[in-house]
């Protein structure tokens, strides 16, 4: 099995379940039981908290943890139901389906996948209470210019958050420079086991799950030490990938440029993550691709993970571009355990399929 679906979810790392496992009677416990092993789940919890504080130039205070990023993002735009808010058209769905749109107003991006720190500016009202913008994009993979939008924002009376789930591990991400007021994050993005997100947050603010008092009553819920760790354990191990998943797609764009195949990149190579590419296939419908590609064993994505099943076609390559490009675009996402002979692979099995070299069918 080849797996290309790294933006969707990471390949676990065993070596980490693995001690998981070996070191039961640290995770057995409810975290705020007051018996032994209470107090070692408490001590795992509190120690990945400070890694992952660490991780983002935060102080582990405001880092709180929740069952996932879009619970996260969620729990931010929880707190401004009723102000305006600006966003942009290419957000996750947790935010794009979360806002109310009558109050919501939405950065467009040029044809690269970029909003701009202009627009914001020119939408930029007293009454706009919460920017909420991403730093990578998921499905293209273009790096937000988000540094620039929270110098601008510092000293506006605006609370400033940012989705850096896909930028995680994958770019540089320093809240003291970011300015912003919160962020989201994804363990199972980088490895870590799924269903474990963080919110950082510096102000106080109201918790979406209601219930018991833990993470300092900012979200009710028994803990999961697990998720914890295996995110705070896979960060340091995602960070020294980084050159491997650079050359990766390296290589991969290199053999596009290579072949006979006929393709457009979405998105610009300039200023992208390098983990995500965004390919379109003009004589080749996405659906088709997926399909053969997984047959071959080999597995890809055809837009954000929360669509597949359904054959809609990505927002995002409709807003770039529009829906018959988007019907034709397929996602490449890279992570540890691939390899250029896996890139090599998929395309002796890319050169079978009929339509690739944009010749009619
Ligand atoms: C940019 C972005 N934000 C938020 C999320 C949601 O993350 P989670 O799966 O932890 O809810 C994702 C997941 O695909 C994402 O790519």
């Amino acid at each position: 099995m080849i797996y290309f679906d790294y933006a969707a979810t990471s390949i676990k790392r065993k070596e980490i379940l693995k001690d998981i496992f070996e070191n039961m009677e640290n995770f057995d416990g409810n975290p705020d039981s007051l018996h032994a092993l209470g107090r070692a789940g408490k001590k795992v919890l509190e120690d990945s908290r400070v890694e992952i504080a660490k991780s983002i130039n935060a102080n582990p205070n405001h880092i709180i943890f929740t069952a996932s990023a879009s619970e996260a993002n969620n729990t931010i735009l929880s707190n401004f139901k009723d102000d305006f808010v600006i966003t942009s058209k290419i957000e996750h769905d947790s935010i794009l389906n979360t806002v109310n749109k009558e109050k919501t107003i939405f950065l467009d991006v040029d044809e690269d996948g970029y909003f701009s720190l202009d627009e914001l500016k020119e939408k930029l009202t007293d009454e706009v209470k919460l920017v909420s913008l991403m730093f990578v994009n998921n499905e293209i993979g273009a790096i937000e210019p988000v540094y620039k939008i929270g110098e601008f924002l510092k000293d506006k009376d605006v609370f400033f958050h940012v989705d850096c789930v896909q930028a995680y591990s994958h770019v540089d991400i320093d809240v003291e420079k970011l300015h912003c007021n919160s962020l989201s994050l994804s363990g199972h993005k980088i490895g870590g086991i799924n269903s474990f997100g963080v919110l950082y947050c510096n102000k106080k603010i109201n918790p979406l799950i209601k219930g018991g008092e833990q993470e300092k009553d900012r979200r009710a819920g028994t803990s999961f030490t697990m998720g914890a760790y295996s995110m705070a354990k896979s960060f340091p191990k995602a960070i020294s990938e980084r050159e491997k998943i650079k050359e990766l797609k390296s290589y991969f764009v290199k053999k596009l440029e290579e072949s006979n195949f006929s393709y457009e990149i979405n998105g610009s190579l300039e200023n992208s993550a390098d983990h995500i590419l965004n390919l379109y296939f003009p004589k080749v419908k996405n659906e088709l691709l997926l399909t053969y590609l997984d047959m071959n064993g080999i597995c890809i994505s055809v837009g954000s993970a929360c669509r597949a099943g359904s054959v809609e076609a990505s927002n995002v390559i409709k807003n770039m571009y529009d829906e018959e490009r988007a019907r034709h675009s397929v996602r490449f996402s890279f992570g540890f355990t691939n390899t250029k002979e896996d890139i090599d692979y998929t395309f002796e099995v890319l050169k079978k399929l009929r339509g690739i070299d944009g010749k009619e069918r």
